[in-house]
Formats: structure tokens, sequence, C-alpha cells
């Protein structure tokens, strides 16, 4: 079974895509991680994000793997040409220059490859913008999460707070609606919900609650 969860940033996608992986014992996959990584990578080689042949010619020769910490069966370690970039792919910087290089189209067209790959012959919660319309059409279950403005930049300054950075809420909020526009409005894969799923506001809702709705929808599907 394909769980398939997409929304836009700050949705909390991340932390219940993981819980949902555990609690059901599937795979995951964090796509935005590669688009980070390639991010990342372009950044560091001083490729410009709108050089559509440089930025490809580093996806083609740089492969996004992923690693687990002992005795934890999900992926939480990040790799770009063998460097771990866990840690680096989750900077302000990263977060301003990932939609440039997302709305590339051959850029999309060898990350679906990889995802559709990655993703065959066994049950995964696979997380994105574009998953439930492009990458897993036939998913059998697909949620698309939202959240007000407020409660996602409110989500997003506490993830950070407790990896130690001291963020501007302002600041934050209006990265992630810079970030959305650019992703929404994109040509190739924008985010958008798939007709077929479900779509959950999880403004008022605790990260338990929302794991249990998404556990349910795929218990129905066994059923
Ligand atoms: O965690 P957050 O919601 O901030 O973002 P992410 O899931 O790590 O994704 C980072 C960026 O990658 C997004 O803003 C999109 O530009 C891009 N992305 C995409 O285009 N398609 C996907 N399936 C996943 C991410």
């Amino acid at each position: 079974m394909i769980i398939a969860i997409d929304g836009p940033a700050g949705s909390g996608k991340s932390t219940v895509a993981k819980l949902v992986a555990r609690r059901m014992g599937f795979r995951y996959l964090d796509t935005g991680a590669m688009y980070r990584a390639l991010a990342f990578h372009a950044l560091a080689n001083g490729v410009s994000t709108s050089d559509e042949d440089a930025v490809v010619r580093l996806a083609t020769q740089s492969e996004v793997t992923f690693a687990h910490e002992p005795g934890d069966p999900l992926p939480s370690r990040v790799f770009i040409a063998a460097e771990d970039v866990t840690a680096a792919i989750r900077t302000p910087s990263v977060d301003d220059a990932v939609s440039a290089v997302a709305r590339l189209p051959r850029v999309r067209a060898a990350m679906l490859e990889q995802q559709r790959h990655l993703g065959r012959d066994s049950d995964i919660v696979v997380e994105g913008r574009d998953i439930g319309t492009v990458v897993f059409p036939n998913a059998e279950v697909k949620v698309f999460l939202t959240a007000t403005p407020d409660e996602r930049a409110r989500r997003r300054v506490a993830q950070q707070a407790q990896s130690g950075a001291l963020v501007d809420i302002a600041d934050v909020r209006e990265s992630i609606e810079r970030r959305d526009s650019a992703d929404s409005t994109r040509e190739i894969a924008p985010l958008v919900a798939a007709d077929d799923a479900h779509q959950l506001d999880t403004t008022g809702l605790s990260i338990d609650e929302v794991v249990e709705r998404i556990a349910q929808f795929a218990e129905g599907e066994r059923a």
C-alpha cells in the first residue's frame, strides 16, 4: 500500500508521515529532502538555481540517498554525493533556493524516476507536494494536509527552536508563504490536492489526532 501525504510548508507532513509509517510498519520517503539536498548541492558548488542544464547535470551525477540510525527502521539521514547533508538542508538559504530548483522540468523528471523506484514493491508512506497527483497517482490513500499560515509559521519556529535556532515568526511566515506561492503556481506538478485526496485541516488538531485519522483511512482501504 502507498500512503501519499502532500501539503504546503509547515503543515506537519514530516512529523505525521513518520509517525504513520512507524505505527503501520511501513517504509518512509521524504521527497522534499531530495529537492533540498539538490538545492544545497547547487549552492555549495556555485551553480545557479536557474541554470537548468547545470542543475540537471548535478542531479544526474550526484545521487541522493538515505540512511538509518542503528536500531531505527526509518531513514533519518540524507546524503548527496556521499556527503551527509541532514542538517545543512534545513537552513534559511536552502528554504529560499529550493523552489527554484524544484520548478525545473528536467529536474522533476529525474526526481520522479528516482522516487518511483524508491517507492516500488512495498508498503510505504511518501510525503511531498505532488505525490498523490503525479508521483503515485494510484496511491491507495491520499491525504492533503493544511493549516492556517499563522499555525504553520508557529510550528516551523517551534521546530527550529528545538535545534537551537532563534528565528523571527514574521520572517518565517513570509518565507513559507513565498515558497507556497512558488510551489503552487509552477507549471509542472504544482502543489495542489488530488481530486481523490482526503483534505485535512490540522489547525486545531493534535499530532496524534492527525496520525489517527490517517491510520483510519488506511485501515478503511485494507478492510
Ligand atoms: O518541510 P517543508 O514543508 O518545509 O518542505 P519540504 O517538504 O522539505 O519541501 C521543500 C521544497 O521542495 C518545497 O517547497 C518544494 O519546492 C519542493 N518539493 C517539490 O517540489 N515536490 C515534492 N514532492 C516535495 C518537495
